[in-house]
């Protein structure tokens, strides 16, 4: 069983990459939208959030966790994988692929606040990202957006041109979507990108990640798989977008839990 995390409804862009690639797994979802953002919060908060869903997955049964937000990643998961002997899959700023695929040496990358300030992004630049010009920009607000389900329309573009324009007049031709929220505005960051501009995702490398941590312990296969999806908070958009994903996930996979 792959149990899947994220502050919210952003890492469904993770799961929809697993659910993908492994059909047939079971898999458990906590959208911690109770807590929601974490992009701002203190690291010790996320670090404890992230050990209660830790704690709730085991106690369900699941055997790889995959935590599907930058943020907590970049918080919490040294902390987990010296606390737990669960394996845990990460979430790997796609800064590699932008860089080396970039034409002008401009990358912009969009993130939280705390992903910028962890030491995983910052080692990732140092090492993929020493000759090329980097424009970080914290996507205040954009998160907040997708939480409420507006994918689209005046206040989110409002606020990528924000954030995407300056990297547009610095000639940057690759955007790194740092945090997992980000993937639901693809259409409206491509758009305001324009043309000869690649979006970067890295949740289909995460999937194949989780893939090869699953062949490595797997012993058993179930032959019909399950899903179940909890939040803390709201579960409206979160039905909307699995049911975009996948019209035949029952209403009854999701629900409200207290954490
Ligand atoms: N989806 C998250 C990430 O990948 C967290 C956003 C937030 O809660 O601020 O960073």
């Amino acid at each position: 069983m792959i149990a899947v995390f994220d502050s919210g409804i952003g890492g469904l862009s993770v799961w929809r990459e697993l659910y993908k690639l492994m059909p047939e797994q079971d898999y458990l979802y906590l959208s911690d939208s109770a807590n929601c953002p974490y992009g701002t919060k203190p690291v010790d908060f996320i670090i404890s959030r992230a050990e209660t869903i830790t704690d709730f997955f085991i106690s369900k049964g699941a055997e790889v966790i995959v935590i599907a937000c930058n943020t907590a990643t970049a918080a919490a998961v040294e902390h987990l994988r010296a606390k737990y002997s669960i394996p845990f899959v990460g979430m790997e700023p796609a800064i590699k692929p932008a860089a080396i695929a970039s034409k002008s040496g401009v990358v912009g990358v969009l993130a939280t606040a705390n992903t910028f300030k962890g030491s995983l992004y910052n080692t990732t630049l140092e090492k993929f990202a020493s000759n090329i010009k980097v424009i970080e920009r914290v996507g205040e607000g954009l998160v907040e957006c997708v939480e409420s389900g507006k994918f689209e329309g005046d206040e989110v573009e409002t606020l990528l041109h924000r954030y995407i324009d300056d990297m547009k007049s610095e000639c940057a031709d690759a955007i790194v979507l740092g945090c997992t929220h980000y993937p639901f505005l693809e259409s409206a960051i491509s758009r305001i990108a324009g043309e000869g501009v690649t979006i970067f995702n890295p949740a289909p490398a995460v999937a194949m990640q989780t893939k090869r941590v699953i062949e490595s312990i797997e012993t058993r296969k179930e032959s019909n798989s399950k899903y179940s999806f909890y939040s803390t908070g709201d579960t409206k958009i979160m039905r909307s977008i699995l049911l975009q994903i996948d019209p035949k996930i029952s209403d009854n996979s999701i629900q409200t839990v207290e954490l």
